[in-house]
């Protein structure tokens, strides 16, 4: 064959291959013997063997995993990876629907999906090509696994459609592989994997792809455009039969539920069959189906208030309780913690679970040797529910709380209207300990290769005593710790550099002030725009904030008037820390023009454009779109067949413009004489 048959052959068997694979490993429909499938895969691979050149980025060959890779790139997701809030009963969903009721027009339709036990991803496509794969992360910044995910039968390396795309899904391990696997690595004497969950975060993220691909490991994508860009599609239910005729898997267990009565009979249905699957679900996502409704409802700083997810209850074994253990938290509370014999709960080996505070140990009656009733829910962690009294033989003890700090001997106290007791010794190193840990935890600094183990090594070692002492370490100091290679010592300084530049609500959630959480940290950030503002604001004006209350101002102001905190800040000033806002909005953005800092709203179809396009265009020229028309909206964009919101926009004598005003005013068309 010549070059040009060559090419023509090479395209011509990685389309062949590509409709093969989907058939077989999309649509469950095998189209061809798996003795013909690889007759052909060993013809590409045996051209692209001879002429690396014709080898591409999106071959079917690529399946089987590249080369071994250095470390794994950030991704910043253009549009946050958000995640759902809880429901764990009929009068949670029913709440939830009632809410949504509230907030919208005409009868509402759900959209009942299973909740994948996995882990989140974004795939991104350009022209129609996989370019990008990356794993939730913080949600705003993720791992780069493309290579990985590549490896992927279900994810396809390219589209039925030539089109620039993100969709967002779960990755996961299929039970059957999942027990495969931990059976070879039983035989290989290898630690086995917790869950499902964990072998599927495991596999991906290996260095090596070969291994990722080598865990059958699938996906199902449970939304497209992650972007923001709307593809025309006015529900969710459309974007997802547009997923599957793109060539994505989506899950066909999903349902229309014209009532909540409806999705309660859903769940039931998956309650009893969830057992039957060949995956793991741990609940069921509802979801508003018109993008209209979800839009009315909107986000709060981490979860749509048009979803929920319906979490199955936890199941429960019995176990026998060994020791109580206490722990200094970061705010001075001293938990309690069971020491288990440990048992197998919901596939994870349990040994140890949360009792909560003293009022419950006593309440309960909980002794040290008693067999104990635990439980465990989804993500969160185990806890004792019951003691079983019965089992008694007479030898269990009861437990008392000490009346001193466990670390460091001060006297405990119990504050008012509170459970807990507290270590209120400032100096306290549990508590130095654990604020540090919670600064470089992932919604705060971010910084990857320090975890509980390297910062108890820091403090243990002294270099450590303060979080700003983070920013003097050296490579000596940290070489000399154990299990610090050179390597993990070079990672961890550039992650520990790589993070003063991290944007002020970073900063703030880092330092722990009591009750200011990521959301209060963004807000305050955004309000103030550097630490100077925000520290000399009093309870006066932080009140006047949306969302800040009286118990968050007090907590603040008392946070910024300790002296050792102020000095701790002085440090990180010194030692170059970024102490201002860098929101998304308003970076590299005009500071002139008509749209800026004004809050526009899209609504009804727009014609020229898509509703998505829209929305980009107007907040590339500093304008922030929001979802709903409050007294806060500056400007209505009004499409044909608008609705509602136009005329709440009118009751409002909101400025309402057409598309063509629109398109004018982004400066796309001269205007009409
Ligand atoms: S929708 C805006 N649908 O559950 C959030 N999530 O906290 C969009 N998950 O880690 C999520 N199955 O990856 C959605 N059918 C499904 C899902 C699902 C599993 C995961 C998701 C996220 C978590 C939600």
């Amino acid at each position: 064959m010549n070059k040009v048959e060559l090419e023509k052959r090479v395209e011509e068997l990685s389309s062949l291959l590509h409709q093969y694979g989907h058939a077989y490993y999309v649509l469950d429909k095998p189209l061809v013997s798996d003795a013909t499938y690889d007759t052909y895969f060993q013809e590409l691979l045996k051209i692209e063997n001879e002429y690396p050149a014709l080898k591409r980025s999106d071959s079917p060959t690529q399946r089987v995993g590249g080369e071994i890779l250095a470390g794994f790139g950030k991704v910043t997701h253009e549009n946050p990876m958000l995640s759902l809030s809880n429901a764990f009963n009929e009068a949670d969903l029913r709440d939830f629907d009632r809410r949504v009721q509230a907030a919208t027009t005409a009868n509402v339709s759900y959209i009942c999906e299973l909740k994948i036990d996995g882990l989140a991803i974004s795939l991104r496509y350009v022209e129609g090509r996989f370019t990008q794969g990356a794993t939730r992360g913080d949600g705003t910044v993720g791992e780069d696994i493309t290579t990985n995910l590549s490896t992927i039968r279900t994810v396809p390396l390219r589209l039925d459609d030539p089109i620039s795309i993100e969709v967002r899904g779960e990755a996961y391990m299929p039970k059957k592989s999942f027990v495969q696997l931990n059976e070879a690595r039983d035989a290989e004497g290898e630690e086995p994997f917790a869950n499902p969950r964990n072998a599927a975060a495991g596999s991906l993220r290996q260095l090596d792809p070969k291994i990722a691909a080598s865990r059958n490991l699938a996906t199902f994508v449970y939304a497209i455009g992650g972007d923001g860009t709307d593809y025309g599609i006015d529900s969710h239910s459309e974007a997802l039969n547009y997923a599957d005729r793109l060539g994505f898997k989506t899950n066909k267990e999903r349902k229309r539920c014209a009532s909540i009565e409806e999705v309660l009979q859903y769940i039931e249905e998956w309650t009893e069959k969830r057992a039957n699957l060949d995956y793991e679900i741990d609940g069921i996502v509802v979801k508003v189906d018109l993008f209209e409704d979800q839009e009315q409802l909107g986000y709060t700083a981490r979860s749509p208030k048009w979803a929920i997810a319906y979490k199955f209850p936890a199941a429960e074994v019995m176990t026998k309780l060994i020791d109580v253990e206490l722990s200094v938290g970061r705010t001075g509370v001293v938990t309690p913690t069971a020491i288990l014999e440990p048992v197998l709960v919901d596939g994870t080996t349990v040994g140890r679970a949360s009792l909560h505070n003293e009022d419950l140990i006593k309440e309960k009656d909980i002794r040290i040797g008693d067999m104990v009733i635990i439980r465990k829910a989804g993500d969160i962690i185990p806890e004792v529910v019951a003691p079983m009294i019965e089992s008694r033989t007479g030898i269990e003890s009861p437990f008392n709380m000490p009346e001193n700090c466990p670390e460091c001997d001060a006297e405990l106290i119990r504050l008012e209207e509170e459970v807990a007791l507290r270590c209120v010794n400032p100096k306290c190193p549990a508590q130095r300990r654990e604020a540090i840990i919670h600064f470089v935890s992932r919604n705060a600094m971010n910084i990857e290769g320090i975890g509980e183990r390297v910062v108890d090594q820091l403090y243990k070692a002294e270099l450590v005593h303060d979080v700003s002492d983070l920013y003097t370490l050296t490579k000596d100091q940290l070489i000399e710790l154990e299990r610090m290679g050179e390597k993990s010592v070079a990672n961890l300084l550039s992650a520990i550099e790589q993070s003063k530049e991290n944007s002020l609500e970073k900063v703030l959630f880092g330092l722990g002030i009591r009750h200011v959480g990521v959301k209060a940290a963004s807000i305050l950030a955004e309000e103030f725009g550097t630490l100077d503002e925000l520290m000399k604001a009093d309870v006066e004006r932080l009140i006047t904030i949306n969302e800040i209350g009286d118990k968050v101002a007090d907590s603040i102001t008392t946070y910024f008037s300790n002296e050792d905190v102020c000095e701790v800040l002085r440090k990180l000033k010194a030692y170059g820390l970024n102490l201002a806002y860098k929101g998304p909005v308003r970076e590299n953005l005009p500071t002139e023009g008509i749209f800026v800092d004004k809050t526009v709203v899209l609504t009804g179809k727009l014609i020229e454009m898509t509703r998505g396009d829209a929305k980009k265009k107007i907040e590339a020229l500093g304008g922030n779109v929001t979802g709903s028309v409050s007294k806060n909206t500056d400007l209505v964009i009004a499409g044909e067949a608008a609705g509602s919101k136009l005329v709440r926009a009118n009751e409002l004598e909101i400025t309402v413009w057409d598309e063509l005003q629109l398109i004018q005013a982004l400066g796309e068309k001269e205007p009409e004489q």
